[in-house]
């Protein structure tokens, strides 16, 4: 029988889905089911995107459309930075992709050969591993545990940079933690960018408008503007506007960078629908208060969970400050037993907790950290309190 190609050995289905599909499962067989797992933001855009799609549906032109993206949408694209202190950015710098993923899948091929290496945190989101090994690509991981509020230190990026990665992959605010970096953190990390000018950086801060507690979102160039020529900024509609299933990602770099993703959207996917394009420039552009006021719920719920997990006795938690992540270390429950099954791991007390309480987490080490599990918790409150006094219950069941 042919065999599929080499990298497909390394390509493995995302570690998340399989937990979403096992919940899915018990779900189909009658079980009461929480799922804390996806990191969906549970909850759709204004009315006025909606109007826009049908508009745009209205007056289709049939035809292909631009492989960067339409100008309408990089000029929403434009102003949305601007209005987040990334100015100074044109068309030519900027070009789009059916989501994130996509877009950050189409950095590596455009950034890395087989056998650079590309560095990032630890906690990491999951993807980032995954693409780099469909690629060929070697990983540099800096370890940020929570007894390090999940953040790397000045000093880690500048032991990692000085191992020369062809590309440093930065998150923030992160997935799976929820952790944001302040100011002063990004200007002290920028300072390390700085020394290392053959490193490409790029900054995936696709919850960017997701951030509590007034810390605010801050980015690398504004605080050493020469980092532009090597910084690319990615963003998605996916979280910050409910719009997972539109599939919208965006980037905004070095011209060369842009017109790279420009030439491979052309060979992959041609263009964004025009139906898409119609209803991101209505999200980007028109009013914006269904985000900010899922923003400031994220926030309650927020608090809601670091409440409940407060009360369990040996569980950690660094207070996350945007994103819709928690990501509480668990390892106090590691070597004991619930209902005779023995919890070795973060694994066994995910499929433990799914199968005793019905709810499901991610398991830390899916995204590179097995003290720990990931709750995404922007279902309703009435779920989201049932589910965290069954995570309370199972951990009081442990012996
Ligand atoms: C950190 C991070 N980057 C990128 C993505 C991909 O987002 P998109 O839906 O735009 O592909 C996700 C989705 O979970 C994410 O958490």
């Amino acid at each position: 029988m042919p065999q599929l190609a080499s990298r497909m050995g390394h390509a493995k289905p995302s570690a998340i889905m399989a937990v979403a599909e096992k919940a899915k499962a018990l779900k189909a067989q009658g079980r009461d089911i929480i799922s804390f797992s996806i990191g969906v933001p549970n909850f759709l855009p204004g009315e006025h995107v909606y109007a826009a799609a049908r508009d745009a549906l209205a007056k289709d032109s049939g035809q292909y459309g631009s492989n960067r993206g339409a100008d309408a949408l990089l000029d929403a694209f434009i102003a949305h930075m601007d209005r987040l202190g990334l100015t100074g950015y044109t068309r030519k710098n900027c070009a789009t992709g059916i989501g994130a993923k996509h877009i950050l899948y189409n950095l590596a091929e455009a950034l890395l050969d087989p056998g650079d290496t590309i560095a990032f945190a630890t906690p990491y989101w999951t993807t980032y591993v995954d693409i780099a090994d469909i690629v060929g690509a070697k990983t540099l991981l800096l370890p940020a545990p929570a007894s390090q509020n999940y953040k790397i230190t000045p000093a880690q990026l500048d032991g990692a940079l000085a191992q020369k990665p062809k590309l440093y992959l930065f998150n923030n605010p992160s997935n799976p933690t929820g952790m944001v970096y302040t100011k002063d953190e990004i200007a002290a990390l920028a300072d390390v960018f700085a020394k290392y000018p053959d490193t490409w950086i790029i900054s995936d801060d696709i919850y960017n408008t997701l951030t509590f507690d007034g810390i605010g979102y801050h980015n690398i160039v504004n605080a050493r503007p020469e980092l532009r020529d090597r910084m690319i900024f990615v963003d998605s509609l996916s979280k910050t506007y409910g719009m997972p299933g539109w599939r919208v990602g965006l980037l905004a770099g070095p011209e060369v960078i842009a017109q790279a993703i420009t030439t491979l959207n052309s060979n992959h996917i041609t263009n964004l629908p025009e139906i898409v394009t119609a209803a991101a420039v209505a999200a980007l552009s028109g009013p914006q208060d269904v985000p900010q006021q899922k923003c400031k719920e994220f926030e309650a719920k927020r608090d809601i969970v670091l409440d409940a997990l407060a009360q369990i006795p040996g569980v950690h938690c660094p207070r996350p400050q945007g994103a819709f992540y928690v990501f509480p270390d668990i390892s106090c429950a590691f070597g004991k037993s619930h209902g005779g099954k023995t919890i070795a791991n973060d694994v066994d007390f995910c499929s433990a907790l799914l199968e005793a309480e019905g709810v499901a987490c991610v398991p830390g080490s899916a995204f590179g950290e097995p003290s720990a599990l990931r709750i995404s918790y922007t279902c309703p409150d009435v779920q989201l309190k049932e589910g965290l006094r069954r995570i309370q219950a199972f951990f009081a069941a442990l012996t």
